[in-house]
């Protein structure tokens, strides 16, 4: 009787035990499933943080300093074709569009330096390759536009002394100067040499001189830019990823009125902070356009690659005046007059020629100045809208359309013959676009499965710890149960221990 005891609780003591251990296994197994449930975002942003930061080998480093893509570079230009009637009769002006002119891109980020701070400096590089079977024509097809450098000459001398104005008539006379110039697209574009500017050179003094004798739309563009542009990497700072810091050493901007209106504090287009929402502005800088432009979430798109991505545009009131967006005040910092809606007066960084940004056929302007000319159709959202989709997670630009329209703002000076008859007019010179069509499909796959991965990853891992902390907890508990009353029973026989007492009491009791 005796050793049948001791054998019974001997196996019952070692039986019990295990299952408790096994219990507090499981339990530990579900509590492990729920950290991770909890955790499992903040580790993985913790590395995919690490792996974004802009350092030598990393992928989005690669990706952002010689990007795989081409961005395409289109030009339409407004031809006019009754500038001798426009001018003698006054008849309302006549543009034809013509385009595109393609170019085709190709970007790299040369001398890059990298700091101690958490920026590094480089030196923009874009190289323009003419593309003539993309485009309508050759390079040297003849325009007509309005003469940019002696319409700016004149317009700004309105408010100089007569003297002056009768000066520059005669000037404009000897130099044999006219209101419209007919110049090949490449001409305009990438430059050619303006009599005005040419003398400009050579008699304006030192301090006001203009940097070029030569006049183009996009002189000096093709080839390494000689500006240090400083970026932060997100190295302690992922908010800033991809934000500048300073351009040649100066973070802020001095024509506008407020620190806000002068920040660079932008991106440059390839790569934004990470983790943005239908709530973020995106802000974009560019040295020609002369102030951040805040782009808002429009609508969810796929890219072509079948890539989920937010598109985000400008508001509408972008370029309102200070009435319809309060924002913009700070960028009259002489007060009124302002600018009319739907325009960007960027004459402060051009060397005060009268020049207005605005979208491709005066989108987002009043529908008068596109009627004041023949030829430009009504603004489509589609084809003329300024748009940016973006990877949220990451923050990558997948595609975009920069398109932007350069109008030349003329005033009207009688006293000088040559522009007496040229109204005040808002004249538009050309449009461009700038689009990327979308990173190469072994990007945007890893993009695509580091965005649905995780959360896939955490569910799975969450439910199969919980599951087999679960299953392994019943289990555990219903051993110990069954096991406990198998005991009681045998104890309540033997008659040794009251039955009410826990399963590990009598077995130690058992013991001794
Ligand atoms: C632009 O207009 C001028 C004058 O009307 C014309 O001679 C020229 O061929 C036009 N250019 C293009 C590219 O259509
Ligand atoms: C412009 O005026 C001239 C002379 O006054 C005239 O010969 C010509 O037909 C006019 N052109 C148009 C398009 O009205
Ligand atoms: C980081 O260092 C660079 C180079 O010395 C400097 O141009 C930049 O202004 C610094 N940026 C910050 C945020 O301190
Ligand atoms: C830009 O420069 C490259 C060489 O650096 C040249 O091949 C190309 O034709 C240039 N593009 C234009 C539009 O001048
Ligand atoms: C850019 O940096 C280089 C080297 O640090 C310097 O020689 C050059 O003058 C800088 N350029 C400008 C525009 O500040
Ligand atoms: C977006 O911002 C608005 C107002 O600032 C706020 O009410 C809303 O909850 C935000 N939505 C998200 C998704 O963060
Ligand atoms: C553009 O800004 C300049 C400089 O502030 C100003 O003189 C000019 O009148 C403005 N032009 C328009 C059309 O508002
Ligand atoms: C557009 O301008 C015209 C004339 O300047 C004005 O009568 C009209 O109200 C303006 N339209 C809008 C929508 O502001
Ligand atoms: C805008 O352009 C697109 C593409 O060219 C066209 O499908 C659409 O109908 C146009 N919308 C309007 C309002 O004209």
């Amino acid at each position: 009787m005796k050793g049948r005891e001791k054998l019974w609780s001997k196996l019952s003591s070692a039986f019990l035990r295990k299952w408790w251990f096994v219990a507090a296994i499981s339990v530990g197994i579900v509590l492990l499933g729920i950290i991770i449930a909890i955790f499992f975002m903040t580790w993985f942003n913790l590395i995919l943080h690490h792996q974004l930061v802009l350092r030598r080998g990393a992928q989005t480093f690669e990706l952002w300093s010689k990007p795989p893509v081409n961005p395409i570079y289109k030009v339409y230009i407004f031809n006019v074709t009754n500038a001798d009637e426009f001018l003698n009769n006054g008849s309302k002006p006549v543009v034809n569009e013509v385009g595109p002119y393609v170019y085709i891109e190709t970007w790299e980020k040369k001398n890059l330096r990298f700091h101690d701070n958490g920026t590094v400096t480089f030196n923009q590089e874009k190289i323009y390759v003419f593309n003539e079977e993309m485009s309508v024509g050759p390079e040297d097809d003849v325009v007509v536009v309005p003469n940019i450098p002696m319409l700016s000459a004149t317009s700004q001398s309105k408010h100089a002394a007569r003297f002056l104005r009768l000066a520059m008539a005669s000037i404009l006379d000897i130099l044999k100067i006219k209101p419209f110039v007919e110049v090949s697209v490449g001409q305009l574009l990438w430059g050619y040499e303006d009599p005005l500017l040419k003398l400009a050179k050579d008699v304006v003094p030192k301090e006001q001189k203009l940097p070029y004798e030569e006049f183009g739309l996009m002189y000096k563009k093709n080839g390494t830019s000689k500006d240090n542009v400083t970026l932060f990497t997100g190295n302690g700072d992922i908010t800033k990823f991809g934000l500048i810091n300073n351009v040649n050493g100066i973070s802020k901007m001095t024509h506008w009125a407020t620190d806000k209106c002068n920040s660079l504090m932008g991106s440059d287009g390839s790569i934004f902070p990470p983790h943005i929402t239908k709530n973020t502005t995106l802000y974009l800088y560019d040295k020609d356009l002369c102030r951040l432009l805040p782009l808002k979430f429009l609508r969810e798109v796929e890219d072509p690659n079948k890539v989920p991505a937010y598109r985000f545009s400008p508001a509408h009131n972008v370029f309102g005046t200070p009435d319809e967006n309060p924002e913009n005040k700070c960028f009259y910092p002489k007060g009124p007059p302002y600018t009319p809606s739907g325009f960007f007066n960027v004459s402060l960084c051009q060397f005060d020629s009268p020049i207005l940004l605005s979208f491709p056929h005066f989108y987002l302007a009043n529908d008068s100045y596109r009627t004041a000319f023949d030829g430009i159709s009504p603004p489509n959202e589609t084809e003329h809208n300024f748009y940016m989709d973006v990877q949220p997670l990451m923050g990558a630009a997948l595609s975009a359309k920069g398109r932007l329209q350069i109008n030349l703002a003329v005033s009207q000076v009688v006293d000088i013959k040559q522009v007496a008859t040229f109204p005040d007019i808002v004249f538009p010179i050309i449009w461009f676009e700038e689009g990327v069509a979308g990173l190469p499909e072994e990007v945007t796959n890893l993009m695509n499965l580091a965005t649905s991965a995780p959360p896939i990853a955490r569910t799975v891992i969450t439910a199969l710890l919980i599951a087999v902390g679960l299953l392994l907890l019943l289990i555990a508990v219903w051993r110990l149960v069954r096991g406990a009353n198998r005991l009681s029973s045998l104890q309540l026989a033997t008659g040794h221990i009251p039955p009410q007492i826990k399963p590990e009491i009598p077995m130690c009791n058992v013991k001794q």
